[in-house]
């Protein structure tokens, strides 16, 4: 073996023989030259194999390689302007590590059933593995701005004894002899972290047992959630749209190949530049209203709804001051219109539905005590909460962030079971 390397290295490695962990992508032949298409995981190079320049065995075993074997490839690597990466290697020898057979998931097509059941295999390929690197970057992205931005990370629990965002889809669990239930959201605990830390984030993952089998719907997905003391719902607008331009911007910026990849029209991402247009809700019933829809005062939205709105844009839009009986129990009523409350839902441009939900919080102990009976919450399990509201209680505001259908808005993808490594939706468990 020579000097190891991934194919993402070897341009620092022209002119020189490496040896490169690799599968079998796919492979062609003509003859007296065979080509193999290899990857790594970090990325693609062809493997050229000239019959006179190989031993015999080097040959016949770069003649065995099948799809999804896998090998130590050595070689020499050499610029090549034909390649889509710029870059080739002369193979000189070939080790072989495992020799597959029947590898299921082929060149042709096949359905999203069966794709779904191989989800273990189905992540090597190209446009899956750059959808997992844009996920990650985007993640990145989401600490980096909060990390610059004076917000701590704190980890809210995942099994809770109560609901955050109402009674009808939470995912029942036994804590020992106690019932407990899967988080849906960090929100109140965040409100929490907010009093003692003053600005703070949490990103992690939430459990939603809908049962609404859509193309924006998971039963595990994971949440970004900023909340943020001595901050109103006007200042809160304003983090979220800096927030998404940065996260959007820096996948422009650094993940180009794997938008490519994914086919994404890079220049209508490089057009989501703060500020972004906002609407009341009031405002979206006139314009649905005007198209045809036939959707009363009080209804909440729909995801075609949602979509004929963000049509008129090309870049997220707020909608703003929803009616109070369609939102959670914590959002702070207007002052000056106590029927709708200081929220907005940001909805992605293209058809992609509510990104992000936010809210400035009741602040008043005593009207969150009405909330509390309104919605029949106990007060008893959530004395906590009420206490944030007794000692010290500021102005607050915070917002989540799903990151599934950020990463399928940013890569132009029609469904969120592709945008996280193992999606668990409505009977799906497996692998
Ligand atoms: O609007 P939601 O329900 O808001 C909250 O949970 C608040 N407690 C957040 C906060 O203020 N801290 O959910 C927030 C976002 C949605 O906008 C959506 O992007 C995503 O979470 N989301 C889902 N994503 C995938 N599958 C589901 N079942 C989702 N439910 C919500
Ligand atoms: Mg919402």
């Amino acid at each position: 073996m020579a000097t190891k390397c991934v194919i993402r290295d070897v341009s620092k490695h022209v002119g020189e023989t490496v040896t490169i962990g690799s599968w079998i992508n796919n492979k062609r032949s003509s003859g007296k030259i065979q080509f193999l298409q290899l990857r790594d995981g970090t990325g693609y190079i062809q493997g050229v194999v000239v019959k006179s320049e190989v031993t015999d065995k080097v040959w016949e075993d770069a003649k065995s390689l099948t799809q999804e074997s896998s090998l130590y490839v050595t070689g020499v690597v050499r610029e090549e302007p034909r390649s889509p990466s710029g870059y080739e290697m002369t193979v000189t020898d070939v080790e072989i590590i495992h020799l597959t057979e029947n590898y299921p998931i082929t060149p042709k097509e096949h359905g999203v059933d069966f794709l779904m059941d191989h989800r273990h295999l189905w992540l090597r390929s190209s446009k899956q593995r750059a959808i997992l690197v844009i996920r990650a970057e985007i993640i990145r992205a989401v600490q980096e701005f909060f990390d610059q931005n004076g917000f701590t990370l704190v980890d809210p629990p995942i099994l809770t004894p109560t609901s955050a965002e109402g009674t009808t889809n939470l995912f029942h669990t036994k804590y020992f002899e106690e019932d407990a239930y899967l988080t849906q959201s960090g929100q109140l605990y965040m409100e929490a972290a907010a009093m003692a830390l003053g600005k703070v984030y949490s990103f992690g993952p939430t459990f939603r047992a809908e049962k609404s089998k859509t193309r924006r719907h998971l039963i595990e997905f994971w949440m970004i959630e900023p909340e943020m003391a001595f901050t109103d719902h006007e200042e809160s607008l304003r983090v979220q749209e800096q927030f998404i331009t940065h996260v959007v911007q820096s996948v422009v910026k650094n993940c180009r190949a794997e938008l490519e990849a994914v086919g994404r029209d890079v220049s209508k991402l490089e057009n989501i530049q703060a500020p972004f247009p906002r609407i009341t809700y009031d405002e979206a019933i006139e314009f649905l209203h005007g198209q045809g829809f036939d959707i009363p005062w009080g209804e909440d939205f729909g995801a075609p709804h949602e979509t004929a709105i963000a049509e008129n844009y090309d870049k997220p839009v707020f909608i703003t001051h929803y009616p109070v009986g369609i939102k959670a129990f914590y959002m702070k009523p207007d002052p000056n219109r106590p029927d709708v409350v200081l929220c907005a839902d940001m909805i992605a441009p293209e058809g992609y539905g509510e990104i992000i939900g936010g809210s400035q919080r009741i602040d008043d102990p005593q009207l969150l005590e009405e909330r509390f009976k309104e919605h029949e919450l106990s007060t008893d399990a959530y004395q906590w909460y009420l206490d944030l509201r007794k000692y010290g209680t500021v102005p607050h505001s915070g917002f989540g962030l799903g990151l599934e259908r950020t990463v399928a808005w940013i890569c132009g993808l029609d469904h969120v079971r592709e945008t996280i490594p193992f999606p668990r939706t409505l009977y799906r468990l497996y692998p």
